[in-house]
């Protein structure tokens, strides 16, 4: 069974249980030379963190707490991935097996719904950061308790490689100052659902189980989209795909859209209208409390419950929404017992680890004034998986863009539930949501803008501490 002890030493500790992180330094890089990269590479190696590691660290973080000692235990994790390109550069030519991977994320971004336009010669051109227009061999992730720790493990990184890589772009990551910890920029708690592997942490109530391989490379479960095993390498196992992706998010145009839109709720003032719809649209409150327990008010005391947080699967009214919307970002992104009737796999093949974190500033004074976004701000969104074509893809081609999904027949008639809100994309055209409206559910809400807009990113593959030592180097 995965994982043995010798599993937990070869996997990165990003991938499943996390690196913990008040901020991480995303360094993306060119090899600038192959053989000097790799000699470097061995030197790197015992510095990067383990699942092994992070397992015991949240020993002694729970033990911290407990003693109630003062501030934070200082902590500094290194992770590394490589694009398909920078695997090529190293002179590694085994398939992988995953065409999205190949082809790279630019390939992917018209059919993603990015924003763009198509040039004269029928090219799609992203609304991407040059960096990732032009290509990154790979990333380093730096994370850590204080900006001090991570500029330390920054440091060593750069004294490592020296002049064998050429940093294309560094993304700063920062966990949100005082009560916003944890909450990303429109103010709604992250990181509360992700699956879980039995044998690896015992699942919380509501937890979707997935095997191993729906998440790691080369482990049981490891199948493509028609479910058939996939061929890779031996040394692809313990590794997993990262989706990196750089979203923008335009929190003051967000905020006014909530406040000019409020929900009409008996006994609910306009301002309660407006939080409403904001949860409405996520899937829970700014808290985390999800809608679907607590629709009309916010419920800080479950938000905060482990035991309870995420304990539903829509399943006690599958065809009413006045609980949940059918397209609320949560939803969409994960329909738990909304797929019920269409195969054991239909949903936990999709599964994904999300190891986000915001990036950018506070809103300033006058942009909260003129609703208009100044400053850039939004979340560094990482995802893994043992397959991007069942899991980032996959989730955000089929389920959050696809207006006719979750799939729901009410009175015969197929319903369309419209766009996921929050990360719906519909190259930048006005999208429809229904069921935003718990009196009225077939009400259509027009979303005017992308309050999130895709600046690009990169599909790369975390090997295992193994495969580096023996492939990489
Ligand atoms: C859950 C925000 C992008 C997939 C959530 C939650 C928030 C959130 C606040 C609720 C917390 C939780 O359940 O853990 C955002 C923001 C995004 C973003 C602000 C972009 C700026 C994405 C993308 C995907 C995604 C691109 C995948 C394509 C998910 C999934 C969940 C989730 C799978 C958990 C749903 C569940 O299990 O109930 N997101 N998200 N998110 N998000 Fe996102």
């Amino acid at each position: 069974t995965w994982p043995t002890q010798q599993d937990l030493n070869d996997l990165q500790g990003d991938v499943i249980l996390g690196l913990p992180k008040r901020t991480e330094d995303f360094i993306f890089f060119n090899i600038q030379d192959a053989n000097a990269f790799k000699t470097d590479l061995k030197q790197l190696i015992p510095a990067i963190t383990t699942t092994a590691q992070i397992k015991k660290l949240r020993d002694d973080i729970s033990e911290h707490k407990r003693c109630g000692r003062p501030g934070l235990i200082k902590t500094v994790g290194i992770n590394i991935a490589f694009s398909n390109l920078g695997l090529k550069k190293l002179g590694i030519t085994d398939e992988l097996d995953d065409p999205a991977f190949d082809a790279g994320q630019l390939a992917s971004a018209q059919a993603l719904g990015d924003q763009g336009f198509v040039d004269s010669s029928n090219k799609f051109d992203p609304n991407w950061l040059p960096e990732f227009k032009s290509e990154t061999d790979g990333v380093v992730l730096i994370a850590g308790d204080s900006r001090t720790s991570v500029v330390e493990g920054a440091h060593k990184v750069e004294n490592i490689f020296g002049a064998s890589i050429r940093k294309v772009l560094v993304v700063k990551g920062q966990v949100r100052p005082g009560p916003e910890k944890g909450h990303e920029h429109f103010g709604f708690l992250d990181g509360i659902s992700s699956p879980a592997i039995e044998t690896l942490t015992k699942p919380l109530p509501g937890q979707i189980v997935v095997p191993p391989g729906v998440l790691i490379c080369g482990t049981e479960g490891d199948v493509d989209s028609a479910g058939n095993a996939v061929t890779r390498p031996a040394w692809a196992k313990n590794g997993s795909f990262l989706v990196y992706r750089h979203f923008n998010q335009l929190v003051p145009e967000f905020n006014k859209f909530l406040e000019d839109n409020p929900l009409e709720f008996p006994n609910i003032p306009r301002e309660q209208g407006s939080e409403l719809l904001g949860a409405r649209l996520f899937g829970r409150w700014k808290s985390g409390a999800p809608v679907y327990l607590t629709p009309t008010h916010d419920n800080p005391k479950l938000a905060a419950d482990k035991q309870h947080n995420n304990d539903f699967d829509y399943s006690e009214d599958p065809l009413d929404q006045t609980r949940c919307p059918f397209a609320a970002h949560i939803r969409k992104a994960n329909p738990r017992a909304d797929l019920k009737d269409f195969g054991a796999t239909a949903l936990t093949q999709h599964m994904l680890v999300r190891q986000s974190i915001a990036f950018g500033a506070e809103l300033a004074a006058d942009e909260i004034e003129s609703h208009t976004t100044r400053l850039d701000r939004g979340l560094a969104f990482v995802c893994y998986q043992s397959n991007l074509s069942n899991g980032f893809e996959f989730v955000q081609k089929s389920w959050v863009n696809a207006t006719n999904f979750p799939p729901k027949t009410i009175n015969g008639v197929a319903y369309n539930s419209g766009f996921d809100p929050i990360i719906g994309q519909n190259s930048g055209a006005p999208r429809q949501t229904d069921g935003m409206n718990p009196l009225n559910a077939n009400a259509e809400t027009t979303l005017p803008i992308d309050f999130i807009v895709s600046k690009g990113g990169q599909y790369y593959f975390t090997p295992s501490i193994s495969a580096l030592n023996t492939k990489f180097t």
